[in-house]
């Protein structure tokens, strides 16, 4: 027998009154398990083409495409809020079927990359590697016809550009690569070129078990990559799976790895908890669009209270493991811990 089982076993009420530290503010604070920091936040945002842009995204209240120049305003700001990194997405000029901006030294995200990283150096800016931005199909490798009306995404090839297009976001700067496509071998294949090209000191954050789910929706209007046909079933994971997550995360370390993720959060906090246990390794979980929308919509309708919402699902995030998050809430929570 344990010795909690012991001790609830042997003392009970009245002795025991767990609600005698609930009873302030101040024990409360005390004996608080979960912390939130503003140590913890990366904030998303999406980058697009032109001078002045600043379009809210229909579906997501207070996110926007921008362009570089009020990216770096909007930069400045989370610097100063303390928030330690950013994640890019670009919205890029021009799509075609092998994504080819996605990899192009001039590229949106390698232009904003190189702004970001002269105006705030301190500030780190990790970037998403994957093609469907960029893609003309929307998919997020190299579509090919496989047999008349079948078409299938081509994992080696797909690799083959996800390293290039990681290899240009580091030559451009970045500080961190974030691949999120899924293709099997990619990690081993990122960490290859970037340790042949004098990268070996920038990390990767491997979108490890990253889940074919519905609660996308919102941020495929923000990037404007939602798939012209099909889904993204082929690749990314069945939401029945969790053992399988286990098997992603393993071999994503082995490949080199040095954060692994779990994407979206708060309906998958059991495999957030299962690979932190299971690999004590840095963990970061994507607090997704859909689920910051949900809050959204839920805290306009005057039904839920927005700020509350937000503190309860992040503090359960980093309770069942998570080290860091991904959240579009990120500066709403930086102003409340700093
Ligand atoms: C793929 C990518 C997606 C998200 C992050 N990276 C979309 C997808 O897989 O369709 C989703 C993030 C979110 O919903 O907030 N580049």
């Amino acid at each position: 027998m344990g010795i909690s089982q012991l001790i609830s076993q042997t003392v009970g009420f009245p002795t025991v009154r767990l609600r005698r530290l609930r009873m302030t503010e101040q024990f409360r604070k005390m004996v608080a398990e979960t912390q939130l920091s503003v140590n913890d936040l990366i904030y998303p945002l999406f980058v697009c083409p032109g001078q002045n842009v600043k379009r809210e995204v229909r579906s997501m209240p207070g996110v926007y495409q921008q362009s570089i120049d009020n990216l770096i305003h909007d930069c400045e700001q989370i610097y100063k809020l303390g928030i330690p990194a950013v994640i890019l997405f670009g919205i890029p000029e021009h799509k075609d079927e092998y994504g080819s901006e996605a990899y192009d030294e001039n590229g949106i995200i390698q232009r904003a990359v190189r702004a970001l990283k002269k105006e705030i150096p301190e500030l780190v800016v990790i970037t998403d590697v994957c093609l469907c931005e960029y893609t003309s199909h929307g998919h997020c490798g190299i579509v090919k016809e496989v047999a008349p009306g079948k078409y299938e995404i081509a994992n080696d090839e797909t690799v083959e550009l996800l390293a290039k297009e990681a290899l240009s976001h580091a030559e451009a700067g970045a500080d961190m690569v974030a691949p999120s496509d899924m293709m099997d071998g990619r990690v081993a294949a990122i960490r290859k070129i970037l340790d042949e090209n004098g990268f070996q000191n920038i990390p990767i954050m491997a979108y490890s078990a990253k889940y074919a789910s519905g609660f996308y929706g919102p941020f495929r209007e923000a990037a404007e990559s939602a798939p012209k046909f099909g889904d993204r079933k082929s690749h990314q994971m069945d939401p029945a799976n969790s053992d399988e997550a286990i098997r992603e995360v393993a071999l994503d370390i082995l490949e080199g790895a040095d954060i692994v993720m779990v994407k979206p959060a708060l309906a998958y906090l059991d495999v957030i908890y299962r690979v932190k246990q299971e690999f004590k390794v840095p963990v970061a979980a994507y607090q997704v669009s859909g689920e910051y929308s949900m809050i959204k919509a839920a805290a306009l309708n005057g039904w839920i209270d927005e700020q509350r919402i937000m503190l309860e699902t992040l503090t359960a995030i980093k309770r069942a493991g998570a080290d860091l998050i991904l959240t579009y809430f990120a500066k709403d929570v930086a102003r409340i811990l700093t």
